[in-house]
């Protein structure tokens, strides 16, 4: 009798079941201030919310993306140690809330998210505020070419999905910048969707397949491109990536700095580790994610949770009761 010996994995930790509570945390705190114009307090209550979590996790952390340098933010801000500092040392990007504006103006698509990979694996975007950037599900990944003309793109994305050009539908922030590609999108014959913010849910909306969103084209936050490189690399989607200045100075920053202004950045660039996590709450409505909702004592959320070592997504609605948050966090509902 032939017995074919299976060899059992151990479960491993998940951290980014964890790494919920924080964004969770943040997006409640955030949720407070969705539509009273203030950018600036709802980003603040979401980033003393999240620090306070990951107070408690035991990871040995290092903010690779956060808030900005050590002078300019207080807390999250890059190369702040986080966590217990006894576990597993991991690089960590953070933000809060992505999409302030969407937030002070109660528009849909903020959310807060975290990734995280192991220590010295996560790409730093250094003086580098702005990327071109192209992201496609898993049937285009090896279809797209950030040099080539859009029509040459659209077509071949087209032909990798199935679809009639005229067919798909292109995620692209709606700035001045973007006008000639926006342009050159409608003469091609596909459909522009515009968002005034938010791309990491661009992102995330063109790497997931059967959305309503096909490709993401365009210039937008380097941080950003980082973070959603973490949550395509789960979902083995493309992103393609190039450093795209906006400002002279940035742009004189980094050709001092020695950065290659020519070269193409992918998932795998950005984030050197299979071992990633990517986990992101909704603060307001979105298509990705509902909003914090509050059902009289309680308040609920709704966030994705994945890993890169399983490949798990999950989807998880959490009911926060709201006087025990009061309690026990700096939330005051
Ligand atoms: P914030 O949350 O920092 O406001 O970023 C929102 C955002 O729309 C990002 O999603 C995007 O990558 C970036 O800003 C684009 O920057 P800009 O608005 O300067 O073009």
């Amino acid at each position: 009798m032939s017995q074919i010996e299976r060899k059992k994995e151990t479960p491993t930790r998940n951290i980014a079941l964890e790494l919920l509570r924080a964004t969770e945390s943040a997006a409640l705190a955030a949720s407070k201030w969705i539509g009273s114009g203030n950018k600036e307090a709802g980003d603040k209550a979401a980033v003393e919310a999240m620090r306070n979590i990951f107070q408690s996790i035991d990871i040995n952390g290092t903010v690779v993306i956060g808030e900005g340098e050590k002078d300019q933010a207080p807390m999250l801000y890059i190369n702040e140690r986080l966590g217990t500092l006894t576990g597993p040392a991991f690089d960590i990007a953070v933000d809060p809330v992505e999409g302030t504006n969407l937030l002070a103006t109660g528009r849909p698509n903020s959310i807060s998210v975290i990734a995280l990979s192991p220590s010295g694996t996560m790409m730093r975007a250094g003086p580098s505020f702005y990327m071109k950037k192209i992201v496609v599900p898993k049937p285009a990944a090896d279809y797209v070419d950030i040099d080539a003309p859009v029509r040459y793109n659209l077509e071949r994305v087209a032909k990798a999905l199935n679809k009639k050009v005229s067919d798909l539908t292109v995620f692209v922030l709606d700035k001045p910048r973007h006008q000639d590609l926006i342009k050159e999108i409608r003469e091609v014959g596909a459909r522009v969707q515009l968002h005034s913010d938010g791309d990491i849910v661009g992102a995330l909306l063109a790497a997931f397949p059967q959305t309503d969103v096909d490709i993401l084209l365009g210039t937008g936050g380097t941080p950003e491109g980082i973070i959603s490189a973490a949550a395509i690399k789960v979902l083995g989607a493309r992103i393609l990536g190039k450093f795209d200045p906006q400002k002279e100075d940035e742009k004189r920053r980094l050709i001092e700095e020695g950065y290659d202004m020519n070269k193409v950045y992918t998932e795998d660039d950005m984030i050197k580790s299979d071992d990633v996590y990517f986990v992101a709450t909704g603060i307001t409505n979105g298509s990705l994610l509902k909003g914090v909702k509050i059902i009289e004592h309680t308040a609920i959320t709704h966030s994705i949770v994945m890993r890169g070592h399983t490949g798990t997504i999950r989807y998880i609605e959490s009911h926060h009761d709201l006087e025990r948050l009061n309690q026990i966090s700096m939330i005051n509902y």
